[in-house]
């Protein structure tokens, strides 16, 4: 499983890295960013999921082809 954050939907709300900071971080201006390469390690799934959901622009989507 992979995450990516759309940029052009993302608004900064901050929910991603303050829900799963193991998957996400701020950039400068405070907009969501995935770390790394976004893939979810063994156990973070649903911390990725409650990441998706809780997004009010929808910016965030899972890959299942990680
Ligand atoms: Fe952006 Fe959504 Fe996170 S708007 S900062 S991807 S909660």
């Amino acid at each position: 499983m992979r995450v990516t954050i759309n940029p052009e939907r993302c608004q900064g709300h901050g929910r991603c890295y303050d829900l799963a900071p193991g998957l996400f971080g701020e950039d400068d201006e405070g907009y969501g960013r995935v770390l790394g390469d976004g893939v979810v390690p063994p156990g973070e799934e649903q911390t990725a999921r409650l990441a998706v959901s809780n997004c009010p622009e929808r910016a965030i989507e899972i890959h299942q082809e990680a």
